[in-house]
């Protein structure tokens, strides 16, 4: 696996790809890499693409400071785990290089996706993401870059960002890897004590409640049910929502089947995890 750190790097290895006729499949992600990540590398490898990965933690994408401090870094371990995988090539900008002096952000109205769930509650992330991603695809030029669904909302704002700039990248969107317990894999989930991940589990667990009462109670009493069982084992909701999966907006009613989605944010020992289940 070849390690790019500069531009030039870079430019050269996409060169090389491009003279061979080979395409690009991209993973972009901001390290602590863990099997979530590690599937989408080997979608790509699997799909014969050459495949690189960047690891670049986008401080245009924390609305706060501390959860940017805190966010884990784990480079060593990373590039073990990546060699193990396939990937060709792992890119690591440092922040001259992704946001140059010259650097103008680019304009995307992200409508509704700012505006619902994660979008309040974390101002001006969706476009941090904007900003980093389009570098980013713009570096890389790939064929495809792969997404988890876990960041559903997330998944939403890069379509958008392609179908706006970048027509020629596949965007394919992967399934949440997760634990036995059924937690969610997350770089995140490394904060947590081993009491914390056992509750944390019950997020998922706790969805799967609300996705079975699908149209014996109404969503709002299910969504009540269900944050009382998590408050019960003292884990903090941020939100809560049935949303429509293909517009995000919340819906007070039970969507036609395959169209709901659950979404949750929520707290344990100080850290945020995010999941969600569609139906
Ligand atoms: O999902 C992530 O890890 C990040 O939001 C991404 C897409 C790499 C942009 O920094």
């Amino acid at each position: 696996m070849e390690i790019l750190k500069t531009e030039l790097e870079l430019n050269n290895w996409v060169k090389n790809q491009h003279a061979n006729t080979t395409k690009i499949g991209f993973v972009p992600t901001m390290g602590a890499l863990h099997e979530g990540h590690i599937y989408l590398v080997k979608q790509s490898v699997k799909q014969e693409l050459a495949t690189i990965v960047s690891i670049f933690v986008n401080p245009k994408q924390f609305n706060n400071a501390s959860d940017l401090n805190k966010y884990p870094i784990t480079i060593e371990a990373d590039i073990k785990l990546l060699k193990k995988s396939g990937c060709n090539a792992l890119f690591i900008p440092t922040i001259d290089i992704i946001y140059p002096s010259y650097f103008l952000p680019i304009k995307l109205d992200l409508g509704i996706l700012d505006k619902v769930l994660e979008g309040p509650k974390r101002p001006g992330h969706f476009n941090g993401v904007a900003q980093v991603v389009y570098r980013l695809f713009k570096m890389v030029n790939p064929d495809k870059a792969f997404f988890g669904l876990k960041d559903f909302q997330q998944c939403k704002v890069i379509k958008l960002l392609a179908s706006h700039f970048f027509t020629n990248i596949k965007i394919e969107l992967c399934p949440t890897i997760r634990h036995k317990s059924g937690l969610a894999m997350s770089s995140r989930n490394m904060r947590l004590s081993d009491n914390g991940k056992k509750r944390a589990s019950l997020i998922y667990k706790t969805l799967n409640v609300i996705k079975n009462l699908n149209n014996a109670i109404e969503p709002k009493d299910a969504i009540k049910y269900g944050k009382h069982l998590l408050a019960e084992n003292n884990i903090e909701v941020e939100y809560l929502e049935l949303a429509n999966s293909k517009t995000l907006d919340s819906w007070i009613v039970w969507q036609p089947e395959k169209q709901n989605i659950l979404l949750i944010a929520a707290y344990i020992e100080g850290v945020r995890l995010i999941d969600n289940i569609q139906f």
